[in-house]
């Protein structure tokens, strides 16, 4: 470093000012205060020049003492502004350096979002799924777009059956384009018999849909979960077997259910199958639950009419079957008591986190 240790006198104004000249040159290029204060100690500490200098006074004459003292006030002056200047600006540096490492960009999306919840019917077609599977069943899916043939007419509903319009079907456009909306997952028993042949255990969760009006006991879009099995020798001891083991891993062990005759054209013998009443457990005939009956319906089932076996390619005299189709909406109001159907529809994220946020 030039003219650090160089001796100067107190009187030599030019050598003065080259020192002091070569100070700030050094302290302009002061990079951090560390050095900055390594600068000081080596331009005025007590072996730098400038403080011989100051020394070397006393030992001017008396004449010259007060010039040579105005020579090293300004140097000392000069400096002392400079090696505070390049410390201001090296703080400022590092305060913007640091605010601008620490910047919050408050554009990024944050993750404080609520994270929402799958719907319950999801979960519980899911559940039901796990069930089937858990007894070596298979799951199937079917198109809710479906052919008129597969929603009737394979099930044994003739041209002018009168259940094609106890369905409230919603017909695709445009007439006799041969499509509905499903109007319940039975189709798909016809399909998984053609396509997949026997013996067959099959569940199939998913929507039907139906022209009712939105109410809080209907939906136009609902879902079920269809079951079909063909084997030989089933009977409808193994159909209510199967049908009270779901309702055991639906709602708890010693649920109480009943079969009581119904009727649909793909089953013969029908029934519908029942959960005692969760509310007044038949105790209230006023319940509004039950109607007062004591009983809730739960969904239809029974063997498989021989004349759908045969419209599958099944010999009846060589296989029997039974199915079933459960209300998937009516399970979740059991389960955890949805009095209303609207809840269900809304989509209104608050009514699915009761559930609990699962993936
Ligand atoms: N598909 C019928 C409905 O939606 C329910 C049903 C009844 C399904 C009997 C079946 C069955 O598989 O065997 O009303």
């Amino acid at each position: 470093m030039p003219f650090v240790s160089e001796s100067v006198s107190p009187l030599d104004q030019a050598g003065l000012n080259r020192l002091a000249e070569a100070a700030l040159a050094a302290i302009a290029g002061a990079a951090s205060p560390e050095e900055l204060g390594q600068l000081r100690r080596l331009w005025t500490g007590e072996q730098s020049a400038i403080a011989q200098a100051n020394k070397a006074i006393k030992t001017l004459p008396g004449a010259d003492r007060a010039q040579a003292g105005k020579n090293m006030g300004a140097v000392k002056q000069r400096l002392s502004a400079a090696f505070e200047a390049r410390r201001q600006a090296l703080d400022e540096a590092a305060a913007s350096d640091k605010l601008s490492r620490e910047a919050v960009d408050v554009t990024l999306p944050t993750d404080r979002q609520p994270i929402g919840a799958r719907h319950p019917l999801e979960l519980l077609q899911e559940r039901i799924a796990d069930v089937f599977t858990a007894l070596g069943w298979t799951i199937a899916e079917g198109p809710e777009l479906e052919a008129e043939w597969f929603n009737f007419d394979a099930l044994n509903f003739g041209p002018d059956h009168p259940a094609r319009q106890m369905q409230d079907t919603f017909f695709v456009d445009p007439p006799g384009s041969g499509l509905v909306l499903r109007t319940h997952t039975s189709p798909v028993q016809a399909r998984v018999l053609l396509s997949r042949g026997v013996p067959c255990y099959v569940a199939v969760p998913g929507k039907v849909f139906r022209t009712d009006e939105l109410d809080a006991t209907h939906t136009p879009v609902f879902h079920q979960v269809e079951g079909l099995a063909v084997d030989r020798g089933l009977t409808m001891a193994d159909l209510r077997g199967t049908l009270d083991h779901l309702a055991d891993q639906m709602f708890g062990r010693g649920v109480t259910t009943r079969l009581r005759p119904s009727f649909f054209p793909f089953t013969e013998p029908s029934a519908e199958m029942d959960l005692a009443c969760f509310v007044c457990r038949g105790a209230d005939p006023g319940c509004r639950t039950c109607g007062g009956s004591g009983w809730i319906e739960w969904g239809g089932c029974g063997m498989v009419d021989p004349a759908v076996l045969i419209a599958c390619g099944v010999d009846p005299d060589e296989y029997q079957g039974f199915a079933f189709g459960m209300g998937i909406e009516r399970t979740l109001m059991f389960q955890s008591g949805v009095g209303d159907m609207r809840d269900m529809v809304e989509g209104d994220a608050r009514f699915s986190l009761n559930y609990g946020v699962e993936i």
